[in-house]
């Protein structure tokens, strides 16, 4: 019953030794070097119109080559992400008796509150120092009084804004990739969402620990808010890059099923949060795709990106089978994708 108080529950309790299963593997941590000459794609969506050619080229260019990029200008008002950010601090802050209520895995549920140490098994190399409240947005939303009371309001005006963010940004990638613009939109790619609120608490051995494990997403793509504290990291030419904290600023990043959809034009490409010995820091994913889940549509390569030369790199599948699959698999080195190669 203790893990219902989270991974901050520990940090209330006073520990000041990292317990085991937050210990990853000797030196696996720093087997990758970090590289700080690299320049995070930063994308100004200010005059933002599908016939802009210059961000939908930035766009492409981001998402072949760095999988992830971060815009400003995107259309949500600054106070409302700054109003998130608070709203998720504060249900992780509240008394454990409220917080509660909300636990479960039971992923029927559209509102959960969890962490993952519980779930620490052979397939993760150690649990994540992180507590996240999801919930679903659309296509079938929870209930307004199903949200904690305390975001309740605020989570359900940003996943508005993030919706018309998506449209946007699915006419960009669409035609990034040389297709018509509603392409992505009508094969589903923005329907469905589910917002993930993270609070990473201060951790007392940070270099012992990550905040998030490395990891690719599994959506179409992520709307990623993250506050001022820093940590999120991407790998780029095998290396590690910082992506550096902007205010108003949003990230956006490239999922797996867009990658396979793509025939690998654009990348899904791994990530991880960095603990630290400041905290908390607080982030938001909003990620497009849940609300498929349970369809039995089925996603392939694109017919039209398909030739002689660029023969069909995936096999078909229904989101339903991808997800089960990479929850099941864990990380180990190997993309969720070569299972479908
Ligand atoms: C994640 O990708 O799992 C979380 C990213 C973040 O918290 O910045
Ligand atoms: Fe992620």
């Amino acid at each position: 019953d203790d893990t219902k108080g989270g991974v901050k529950g520990l940090i209330d309790g006073g520990i000041t030794k990292l317990p085991q299963i937050f210990i990853h593997p000797h030196d696996s941590l720093k087997k990758i070097p970090k590289n700080s000459n690299f320049i995070f794609p930063l994308i100004d969506l200010q005059n933002i119109n599908i016939n802009n050619k210059e961000i939908v080229k930035q766009i492409q260019e981001a998402s072949e080559t760095w999988g992830f990029f971060q815009v400003i200008n995107h259309g949500i008002p600054v106070p409302v992400l700054d109003e998130m950010l608070r709203g998720t601090r504060r249900f992780h802050e509240q008394d454990i008796d409220v917080r509660k209520p909300y636990y479960s895995r039971d992923v029927a549920r559209k509102v959960m509150y969890n962490c993952n140490f519980e779930l620490f098994s052979e397939k993760s190399f150690a649990a994540d120092w992180r507590d996240s409240l999801y919930s679903v947005m659309a296509p079938d939303p929870a209930k307004p009084e199903e949200l904690p009371e305390t975001c309740r309001e605020i989570i359900i005006e940003y996943s508005n804004h993030v919706m018309k963010l998506g449209y946007t940004l699915v006419e960009l990638f669409s035609k990034g990739l040389g297709l018509k613009p509603n392409h992505l939109k009508e094969m589903g790619c923005a329907e469905g969402l589910g917002i993930l609120c993270n609070y990473y608490p201060k951790c007392p051995q940070p270099e012992l620990a990550l905040g998030s494990s490395r990891h690719a997403d599994s959506d179409f793509f992520t709307v990623l808010l993250q506050d001022d504290i820093g940590g999120l990291q991407v790998l780029h030419k095998n290396q590690w890059v910082d992506v550096p904290p902007i205010h108003g600023a949003l990230i956006i990043n490239i999922g797996d099923i867009l990658q396979l959809i793509s025939n690998d034009k654009y990348k899904s490409v791994d990530h991880r949060v960095l603990a630290n010995k400041i905290g908390p820091r607080i982030s938001v994913a909003s990620f497009f795709s849940t609300g498929l889940l349970e369809s039995s549509r089925i996603y392939g390569p694109i017919e039209e990106l398909l030739s002689k030369d660029n023969p069909p790199k995936y096999r078909a599948t229904t989101l339903k089978d991808f997800f089960e699959y990479s929850s099941k698999k864990g990380f180990d080195n190997n993309s969720n994708l070569s299972h479908y190669k």
